[in-house]
């Protein structure tokens, strides 16, 4: 049963921008990624400030992820634990790599959230979930770059998380086109996390413009 509608994260580090969706009326959350961070005008310094700065933008149940460097267990589970203490609101993302799982599993043991990254089939979906993932992050875009169908990623994971109501969350991430969204929407995800235009192009039909002309035209026929 599905008891809230699907939630709108916004996969971006810009602050600009994450304003923008909460004065839209949208914003349930954020996720970033080093290339994403990386398109701000910060230094390396400035990343965790950063951090801090999204999750003050942040409400009720939000959060936000921040993505380790490491790839090594030691490191990750270090990294994971100083990027969780800078907010509260911090999900410590991490990439389904053999280390990545153990890291996933301590930390989750320890109650820190993780969203489990790059996940491009079920299997890797299955693995997270076991060691303790709050999300998986499915790549749906990147899948469909390379001929295969994204969205039915999607729904596999939703039928083996169904199956053995297994409690990691499904964000769908690389969200491409309006499709994608509505689409999750229909299979019945927790999240979408995707860039402001996709979002905002949810508000187009062409039909949409072409009434709203004539009603204000017809407006100025009144007397
Ligand atoms: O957050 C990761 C994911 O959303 C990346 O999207 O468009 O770079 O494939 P994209």
């Amino acid at each position: 049963m599905i008891l809230q509608i699907m939630k709108f994260f916004l996969d971006t580090a810009n602050l600009k921008e994450i304003n923008e969706a909460r004065s839209l009326g949208i914003l349930d959350g954020v996720t970033t990624n080093p290339s994403l961070i990386a398109k701000e005008t910060i230094n390396k310094k400035e990343i965790k400030n950063h951090y801090i700065s999204i999750c003050n933008i942040m409400r009720n149940e939000e959060d936000v992820s921040a993505e380790v460097i490491s790839t090594n267990y030691e490191d990750m589970i270090k990294e994971g634990e100083k990027l969780s203490l800078l907010h509260p609101r911090i999900v410590v993302k991490i990439p389904m790599i053999h280390d990545g799982i153990k890291a996933i599993k301590y930390l989750s043991n320890k109650n820190i959230k993780t969203n489990c990254t790059l996940i491009f089939s079920p299997g890797q979906a299955l693995l997270a979930s076991k060691v303790g993932a709050y999300y998986v992050s499915p790549f749906v875009g990147r899948i469909d770059d390379v001929s295969y169908n994204g969205l039915n990623l999607i729904k596999e994971i939703k039928k083996i998380y169904d199956n053995y109501n297994f409690k990691t969350k499904i964000l769908a991430a690389s969200i491409r086109h309006p499709l994608h969204i509505t689409e999750c929407s229909k299979i019945g995800i927790y999240a979408i996390t995707s860039p402001i235009s996709v979002i905002k192009s949810l508000l187009n039909h062409p039909l949409t413009k072409i009434g709203l002309d004539k009603f204000l035209m017809d407006y100025q026929k009144i007397r």
